[in-house]
């Protein structure tokens, strides 16, 4: 989590900085701050609460400047507080540093740095060791200092530092947390994520862990961790600046629930020959591979891993391969029987993930293949993975995931097809007949958001109770955790999914008189039983909200409401049902008043632990 920025020039390097820190703000938006070379000197601005609040207490001050750092913060260490932002400097303010990351033996630092060196720390941050050490080592050349730190850290860092008495120069460094490098005509830029650069440059370079890099305005040098400058070639960013703006919707959740048509249309169609056969571009997996796996092993975090659910039942379902699901806080733990035989797959919309890189590494060093399916193109966890399936949603603002786990539903469902197809046990015919409806989930997908302001409506009537229960079977099962998810994080009502059949287990004991059960009943083959389900809930007061395929109106007689989605095969009903679900917690929060985009305590992307 975090975001850092920065320039040097000859423009304005505040405005600019501030700038690709708002692209940021998914990164985290507790607190804000910037660091400027002026006259010989360090300027430091920082403010606890969103960037808006630094723009606003640094408006009309002379801070002009050619070279300066900037950070956007998710707090790890130390609540969120004017002193806690960085950018943090060292003792005599003569050099600063933005990081994002954890730096894990930092106790142990700020303790030596203490007791040897009388340091006296003005904050609780892991980040100002860092400022310290570098002060420490600083003997006219940022980049040595810069390099005897990092050597001393343990943990994840994206590094930027200035010192005052190189004011042409910043140096940068990167073990585990994103870094990329832009390049422009006499400025050049660091930030943690490219949109924070689009405005201005379309070349990057995208730095590898463990590398070292020193910008002035008209050169950028990389090296690598034996400090012997590296050759990297420039990335080309082709895609739209303007993907990453509202374009006139109140929020980027609803128009990335918009945009889930076109992302779906993108990932299927981009890999679909003219005779309908899929080629998976991207992965190099062969037939041979496929047919020797003893197990796949799908591992994400959040609505990744829900994507990851859905994922098993289609592998499982289409290919007859044994799946296992998991969330990578707990796979890289665990010790997991992973080998050779067993193929890997990543789910991650950012692919910078902490914990499912960490998962991606651990596979990997058991022998098994990866394969990862990825929405940033060049992240960390596709970098590092032999196969990378991209998902083409765009890119993702909201913290709130809807595109991408759609897209990530449409791959898994191709992979799962592919893998049938080699594996010879799916026919042609079937396998035509699942390309010729997924062809048709675009379309169907349209009609479920032209009935948004039915859904509109209904969050009108629902949106002040405290407690939601999701229940379902099956894939309705899997699309039910990911809509309390979706609702429980932008709403903060306290939200329960649990797979129907289960409910009776205990969980049944919470449902009272007009307690809100959303009951997924999407699947025909699982129908009657939800309508039993529903029954239960009923018996015991809850106030049921139905979603069902258009037809199977028998829901009307259990469900006090009811939603419907257009017909389809079983198995892609959750490319549609959660749609309804991601409207239904969009208006619900909408109407609560909530930051639907900036969601309390959370961060777009979690790169740390
Ligand atoms: C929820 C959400 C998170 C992410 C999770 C994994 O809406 O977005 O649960 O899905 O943090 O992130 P990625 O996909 O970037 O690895």
């Amino acid at each position: 989590m975090c975001g850092i920025v920065g320039y040097i020039g000859s423009d304005n390097a505040s405005d600019i900085i501030i700038d690709g820190l708002k692209k940021l703000e998914y990164r985290g938006y507790d607190s804000a701050g910037i660091a400027l070379q002026k006259n010989g000197q360090i300027l430091v601005h920082k403010y606890k609460g969103r960037i808006a609040n630094l723009e606003a207490a640094i408006e009309g001050k002379d801070l002009y400047s050619h070279c300066g750092i900037g950070h956007t913060r998710w707090a790890t260490h130390g609540a969120p507080s004017d002193v806690n932002s960085h950018p943090h400097t060292n003792g005599d303010g003569s050099i600063a540093v933005v990081h994002n990351g954890i730096i894990e033996n930092y106790t142990e630092l700020k303790e030596w740095l203490i007791a040897e060196h009388g340091v006296e720390f003005r904050s609780e941050t892991d980040t100002e060791v860092i400022a310290h050490l570098v002060g420490l080592y600083y003997d006219g050349d940022l980049m040595d200092a810069v390099y005897k730190a990092a050597e001393k850290m343990r943990g994840a860092y994206a590094i930027g530092a200035i010192c005052n008495k190189e004011p042409d120069k910043m140096v940068a460094v990167r073990k585990d947390s994103p870094l990329v490098v832009g390049l422009g005509e006499g400025c050049n830029f660091i930030a943690s994520d490219i949109p924070a650069l689009l405005r201005y440059v379309r070349k990057i370079y995208l730095i590898e862990n463990n590398e070292t890099v020193v910008l002035t305005k008209d050169e950028v040098k990389i090296y690598n961790a034996d400090r012997k400058e590296v050759h990297r070639d420039v990335f080309h960013v082709t895609w739209d600046a303007d993907a990453a703006e509202k374009e006139g919707y109140d929020h980027f959740m609803i128009k990335e629930i918009h945009e889930q048509p076109k992302g779906l249309y993108e990932t299927l169609h981009r890999r679909l020959l003219e005779d309908d056969s899929i080629k998976l571009d991207g992965i190099t997996i062969t037939k041979e591979e496929i047919e020797n796996l003893d197990k796949v092993y799908i591992v994400a975090c959040g609505t990744a891993y829900h994507a990851g659910l859905i994922g098993k039942f289609a592998i499982e379902r289409f290919a007859r391969i044994p799946v296992e699901v998991e969330v990578a806080s707990e796979f890289r733990y665990r010790e997991p029987l992973i080998n050779e035989k067993s193929l890997f797959i990543a789910i991650s919309q950012s692919g910078e993930t902490s914990d499912t890189l960490a998962a991606l590494r651990e596979a990997k060093s058991k022998g098994a293949r990866v394969l990862s399916v990825v929405n940033v193109v060049g992240s960390s966890v596709a970098r590092e993975s032999d196969d990378v399936f991209y998902t083409w949603a765009g890119p993702e603002i909201a913290v709130a995931s809807t595109k991408a786990y759609t897209t990530q539903l449409m791959c898994m469902y191709l992979i799962a097809l592919h893998m049938a197809k080699e594996k010879g046990v799916m026919s042609q015919e079937e396998y035509l007949g699942y390309i010729r409806d997924l062809k048709e989930i675009p379309e169907k997908l349209k009609k479920i958001l032209r009935s948004e302001k039915a859904i509109h409506e209904m969050a009108k009537d629902l949106y002040k109770t405290e407690q939601v229960f999701f229940i379902g079977r099956g894939n309705d099962s899997a699309v039910s955790y990911e809509g309390s998810l979706k609702l429980k994080e932008i709403s903060y009502i306290n939200s329960f999914a649990i797979a129907a059949g289960e409910l009776k287990h205990g969980t049944i004991a919470l449902i009272e008189k007009d307690t809100l059960v959303i009951s997924l009943a999407a699947q025909d083959h699982l129908f009657e039983k939800m309508l039993s389900n529903i029954q239960e809930v009923k018996a015991r007061g809850a106030y049921v909200v139905g979603l069902a395929k258009e037809g199977n109106t028998e829901i009307e007689k259990q469900a006090d409401r009811v939603i419907y989605i257009p017909e389809c095969r079983d198995e892609l009903t959750p490319l549609l049902s959660v749609v309804p679900l991601q409207l239904l917690a969009y208006y619900i929060a909408k109407l609560r008043g909530c930051d639907i985009d900036k969601p309390k305590n959370l961060a777009k992307s979690v790169t740390v632990e």
